[in-house]
Protein backbone atom coordinates (compact mmCIF):
# COMPACT_ATOMS: atom_id res chain seq x y z
CA UNK A 1 0.00 0.00 0.00
CA UNK A 2 2.38 2.70 1.12
CA UNK A 3 5.03 3.50 -1.74
CA UNK A 4 7.73 5.78 -1.99
CA UNK A 5 9.42 7.81 1.24
CA UNK A 6 8.87 11.46 0.65
CA UNK A 7 10.47 12.26 3.45
CA UNK A 8 12.16 12.67 6.60
CA UNK A 9 11.47 15.23 9.26
CA UNK A 10 13.66 16.55 11.62
CA UNK A 11 12.39 18.71 14.42
CA UNK A 12 15.38 21.62 15.23
CA UNK A 13 16.18 24.28 17.61
CA UNK A 14 17.53 26.41 15.36
CA UNK A 15 16.57 26.37 11.59
CA UNK A 16 19.04 28.67 10.65
CA UNK A 17 21.78 26.46 12.35
CA UNK A 18 20.15 23.36 11.18
CA UNK A 19 19.86 24.76 7.46
CA UNK A 20 23.57 26.08 7.85
CA UNK A 21 24.48 22.17 8.92
CA UNK A 22 22.73 20.45 5.75
CA UNK A 23 23.57 23.54 3.29
CA UNK A 24 27.42 23.97 4.16
CA UNK A 25 28.73 20.91 6.13
CA UNK A 26 26.92 18.27 4.31
CA UNK A 27 27.17 20.05 1.03
CA UNK A 28 22.80 19.71 0.79
CA UNK A 29 20.59 21.84 -1.76
CA UNK A 30 18.12 23.39 0.56
CA UNK A 31 14.58 25.38 0.38
CA UNK A 32 14.29 28.64 1.78
CA UNK A 33 12.44 29.33 5.37
CA UNK A 34 8.32 28.48 4.75
CA UNK A 35 6.27 29.34 7.48
CA UNK A 36 3.26 27.49 8.30
CA UNK A 37 1.04 29.18 11.18
CA UNK A 38 -1.57 26.64 10.57
CA UNK A 39 0.56 23.71 11.42
CA UNK A 40 2.65 25.79 13.88
CA UNK A 41 5.88 25.21 12.34
CA UNK A 42 8.81 26.86 10.15
CA UNK A 43 9.96 24.74 7.26
CA UNK A 44 12.90 24.11 5.04
CA UNK A 45 13.28 21.07 2.90
CA UNK A 46 16.65 19.58 1.82
CA UNK A 47 16.24 18.18 -1.59
CA UNK A 48 17.90 14.81 -2.10
CA UNK A 49 18.22 12.72 -5.17
CA UNK A 50 15.79 10.27 -3.74
CA UNK A 51 13.73 11.96 -1.00
CA UNK A 52 13.75 15.00 1.20
CA UNK A 53 14.58 15.72 4.58
CA UNK A 54 11.84 18.44 6.00
CA UNK A 55 13.57 20.50 8.96
CA UNK A 56 11.29 22.02 11.32
CA UNK A 57 11.22 24.55 13.99
CA UNK A 58 8.48 25.37 16.10
CA UNK A 59 6.24 28.37 15.36
CA UNK A 60 3.94 30.38 17.55
CA UNK A 61 2.83 29.31 21.26
CA UNK A 62 1.00 25.94 21.07
CA UNK A 63 3.22 24.51 18.42
CA UNK A 64 2.57 20.67 17.75
CA UNK A 65 6.26 20.20 18.55
CA UNK A 66 7.30 22.29 21.44
CA UNK A 67 6.78 19.04 23.33
CA UNK A 68 8.66 16.83 21.33
CA UNK A 69 11.80 19.83 21.45
CA UNK A 70 11.37 19.85 25.26
CA UNK A 71 11.85 15.93 25.28
CA UNK A 72 14.29 16.16 22.98
CA UNK A 73 16.60 19.51 22.98
CA UNK A 74 18.98 18.67 21.09
CA UNK A 75 16.28 18.13 18.14
CA UNK A 76 15.99 14.98 16.52
CA UNK A 77 13.82 12.69 14.15
CA UNK A 78 10.31 13.73 14.24
CA UNK A 79 8.14 11.31 11.64
CA UNK A 80 8.68 9.32 8.24
CA UNK A 81 5.89 10.36 5.40
CA UNK A 82 5.22 7.71 2.91
CA UNK A 83 3.10 8.49 -0.06
CA UNK A 84 -0.40 6.99 -0.44
CA UNK A 85 -1.88 6.67 -3.98
CA UNK A 86 -5.89 7.01 -1.69
CA UNK A 87 -5.44 8.56 1.66
CA UNK A 88 -8.90 7.61 1.93
CA UNK A 89 -8.37 4.15 0.92
CA UNK A 90 -5.22 4.10 3.31
CA UNK A 91 -6.41 5.17 6.16
CA UNK A 92 -10.13 3.12 6.10
CA UNK A 93 -7.90 -0.07 5.43
CA UNK A 94 -5.24 0.75 8.25
CA UNK A 95 -8.53 1.65 11.02
CA UNK A 96 -9.98 -1.83 9.92
CA UNK A 97 -6.25 -2.98 11.45
CA UNK A 98 -6.91 -1.71 14.26
CA UNK A 99 -4.34 1.19 13.61
CA UNK A 100 -5.04 4.30 15.56
CA UNK A 101 -5.06 7.88 13.13
CA UNK A 102 -4.35 10.93 14.93
CA UNK A 103 -6.87 14.29 15.19
CA UNK A 104 -10.42 13.54 14.02
CA UNK A 105 -9.51 10.66 11.05
CA UNK A 106 -9.46 13.54 8.15
CA UNK A 107 -6.76 14.31 5.91
CA UNK A 108 -5.65 18.12 6.55
CA UNK A 109 -3.29 19.58 4.00
CA UNK A 110 0.50 19.54 4.54
CA UNK A 111 3.33 21.25 3.94
CA UNK A 112 3.60 19.91 0.38
CA UNK A 113 -0.53 21.67 -0.38
CA UNK A 114 -1.45 18.11 -0.64
CA UNK A 115 -3.52 15.99 1.65
CA UNK A 116 -1.96 14.03 4.77
CA UNK A 117 -2.73 12.06 7.81
CA UNK A 118 -0.58 11.03 10.89
CA UNK A 119 -0.41 7.17 12.50
CA UNK A 120 -0.07 6.79 16.39
CA UNK A 121 3.68 5.74 16.84
CA UNK A 122 2.77 3.07 19.29
CA UNK A 123 0.79 0.79 16.23
CA UNK A 124 3.91 1.80 13.66
CA UNK A 125 6.87 0.56 15.57
CA UNK A 126 7.88 3.81 17.54
CA UNK A 127 7.95 6.17 14.68
CA UNK A 128 5.45 8.77 14.27
CA UNK A 129 3.94 8.32 10.48
CA UNK A 130 2.61 10.64 7.91
CA UNK A 131 0.69 9.83 4.89
CA UNK A 132 0.35 11.86 1.72
CA UNK A 133 -1.39 11.17 -1.02
CA UNK A 134 0.32 12.22 -3.93
CO1 LIG B 1 6.07 15.68 7.20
Amino acid sequence: MIGRLNHVAIVVPDLGAASAVYRDTLGATISAPAALPEHGVTTVFVELDNTKIELLEPLGDGSPIAGFLERNPAGGMHHVCYEVDDIIAARDRLAGEGARVLGDGEPRTGAHGKPVLFLHPKDFCGTLVELEQV
